[in-house]
């Protein structure tokens, strides 16, 4: 069902990379709510996913920045403008990948060049995205960002690895920049912590399909999917959350308030 929150709203999508990818279904809804936007991803994600066909169905252009080049997103950020015709409304940042968990390596046997890149695609993008957004004045007042984020950034999820610690700072570059970002412009700045959701990114991740099985058992309303986390991130680009910012947001069933639930106690008795 479309309310028309996003009517005239302008913005950018980084991270489409297939139909199951959070940032694909984040478009598909953004388009329906009447927002106009600009797709992007890495230039090699293009090669691999069928973004074209997304951009084809939400009426988009698409302009390839790798998210971790500053260069990149500063053409990425004035040809956005000049296609939209204004300045922004909202931005998501949709983006993660770590190369330690791609080729297996535990958390105690990091290749640091492999975290390095895995930090700097994960997190400093982030900052990087935001610095060059607010250096351009590129939002508009009451415009809000929205980064995506996982709970192992609170809590030990092993085979989450090094992607923890990436979370952990993209959180907390959210907090450091969302302050500035209001007092300067009246921007706000939010990451929203989702359910594990079987995405290309998702299921990279070692054990994932005990993982999300357990996470379902845990969280008193299930797992929130995909299409869900659209649907969230939507009231958070919409006029409905304009004092919301600088917050992790949990959007997750209830998992991370849940010690144990029924059905995992039962699987042990
Ligand atoms: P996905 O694999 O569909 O999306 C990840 C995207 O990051 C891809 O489109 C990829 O091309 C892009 N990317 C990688 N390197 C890039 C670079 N240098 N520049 C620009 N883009 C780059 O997977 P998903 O799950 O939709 O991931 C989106 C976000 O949601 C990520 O931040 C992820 O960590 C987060 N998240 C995912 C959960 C899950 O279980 N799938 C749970 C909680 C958070």
């Amino acid at each position: 069902m479309a309310y028309n929150l996003l009517k005239g709203k302008r913005g950018i999508i980084f991270g489409a990379l297939d139909e199951n990818s959070i940032a694909w279904k984040t478009a598909e809804k953004v388009h329906e709510e009447g927002g106009s936007f600009v797709l992007t991803n890495a230039p090699i994600a293009m090669r691999m996913g069928s973004i074209n066909q997304l951009a084809e169905k939400t009426n988009a252009k698409v302009i390839p920045a790798d998210a971790t080049n500053v260069e990149d997103l500063e053409k990425l950020i004035d040809e956005a403008q000049e296609i939209l015709g204004g300045k922004l409304d909202f931005v998501l940042h949709s983006i993660g990948m770590s190369i330690n968990v791609r080729k297996g390596r535990k958390y105690t046997d990091q290749n640091y060049d492999w975290t390095h890149k895995g930090l700097d695609v994960s997190a400093m993008s982030f900052h990087k995205l935001m610095q060059t957004l607010h250096k351009k004045d590129a939002m508009n007042e009451w415009g809000s960002i929205v980064a995506l984020t996982y709970m192992a950034a609170q809590r030990v999820f092993p085979d989450y690895n090094d992607m923890a610690d990436n979370k952990a700072f993209l959180e907390s570059i959210a907090r450091s920049f969302g302050y500035f970002y209001g007092k300067d412009k009246k921007v706000r700045v939010n990451t929203i912590s989702q359910s594990p959701t079987p995405t290309t990114a998702g299921k990279g991740v070692k054990g994932f399909d005990g993982f999300i099985a357990y996470a379902e058992k845990m969280s008193p309303l299930g797992n929130a999917t995909a299409d869900e986390c659209a649907d969230y991130t939507l009231t958070l680009f919409s006029d409905l959350t304009k004092k919301v910012t600088m917050q992790n947001l949990f959007h997750d069933g209830g998992f991370s308030n849940v010690g144990v639930s029924q059905e995992v106690m039962e699987s042990f008795q």
